[in-house]
């Protein structure tokens, strides 16, 4: 209906031609760099599950903080590594703590980056959850409520230590709004919450866990995070947390989940960030090394297709190597 009937035919199309007629254009001001942060001086020490990926101590985040700036990558997301661990996670929200330390030094650099910090209690916590355990045995319980507490606490101190967006990824329920209640009510309106609104229990965070040193010392993740299975559940998730005060919602894994991708963009036409996450980079990583696969190729037709499929923001951990391509 409407097109003219000539003889079907595809349009034969030069390099030149290809581009200016591209739907989806992949840019470096889509991407977030996620970063570990560890206690020490002059650590620099490569993730093995994560080649190109290092735990930096403050010093040298700093440099690589410089290095992402120089590169036109406009955001960096920060995960710490406690030095010390305990029930509570306390060294989360620690004044002391190692990304209090690590976002007050990069800020004191004036550099043009978006300082994004994890909010969560799994890099704190003795047996690795992402809350607070109620119970172990007979049934596994994470206590909702008291974790929270905890979660506001954690954001506001890295808010005060200068976090311009702080991501909640530990999939609570209302701890968006319980964020956002503590951040206004001190006066700091103006930091913005990432959320992990659709967070899938994944088998893809596999090297983050080790990278992060956070895989969960008993039980796991099911009974908060999300089954691989639902979408109408995710679409749930989001409508909450934008309620709850969110400025961008976060789909994570991405790559097994563009159709909840998709779909959230469609319904709710709101920025949506995707987390390209750790499995999903070493497993190209892993593949490109043995000659599998074309490194380059495979990295831009998996990141474009996120990017087709609805996600205005990508994080990434092939966010340098991407930036060096598209400039060049
Ligand atoms: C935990 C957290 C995880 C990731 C980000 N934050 C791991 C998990 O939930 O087990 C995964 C990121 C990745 O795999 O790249 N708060």
């Amino acid at each position: 209906m409407g097109y003219p009937q000539y003889r079907p035919r595809r349009m034969r199309k030069s390099a030149l031609l290809r581009s200016l007629v591209r739907e989806t254009h992949l840019s470096v001001s889509d991407l977030i760099y996620p970063l570990f942060v560890s206690d020490g001086r002059d650590v620099r020490e490569e993730i093995p599950s994560m080649p190109g990926n290092f735990h930096f101590s403050v010093d040298n985040l700093i440099k690589e903080a410089k290095e992402v700036e120089q590169l036109g990558i406009p955001a960096i997301l920060l995960f710490g590594l406690a030095a010390k661990k305990d029930e509570l996670g306390s060294e989360g929200y620690d004044e002391q703590g190692i990304i209090q330390e690590a976002v007050r030094a990069i800020k004191k650099e004036r550099l043009n980056l978006v300082i994004i910090t994890d909010v969560c209690l799994c890099q704190y916590t003795s047996d690795g959850h992402c809350g607070i355990v109620k119970t172990k045995e007979p049934e596994f319980e994470i206590d909702n409520d008291q974790t929270l507490k905890i979660l506001a606490k954690i954001a506001l101190s890295h808010a005060h230590a200068g976090a311009d967006i702080v991501a909640p990824s530990a999939m609570m329920d209302g701890q968006v709004r319980a964020i956002r209640e503590v951040l206004d009510k001190h006066h700091l309106s103006d930091i913005a919450i990432m959320a992990y609104a659709a967070k899938y229990a994944s088998s893809f965070y596999g090297p983050f866990r080790e990278a992060a040193h956070c895989p969960p010392q008993f039980g796991d993740r099911r009974s908060y995070q999300m089954d691989c299975a639902n979408v109408e559940e995710a679409l749930r998730e989001v409508k909450l947390d934008i309620e709850e005060g969110a400025d961008i919602v976060m789909v994570k894994p991405a790559l097994a989940y563009l159709d909840v991708i998709y779909r959230v963009k469609s319904q709710f036409h709101y920025p949506l960030a995707a987390y390209n996450v750790s499995g999903e980079f070493s497993m190209i990583k892993a593949a490109a090394g043995r000659g599998w696969l074309e490194e380059k190729q495979a990295i831009l037709e998996v990141l474009t297709s996120i990017k087709r499929a609805g996600a205005d923001i990508i994080l990434t951990y092939f966010a340098k190597e991407v930036a060096r391509w598209l400039k060049a």
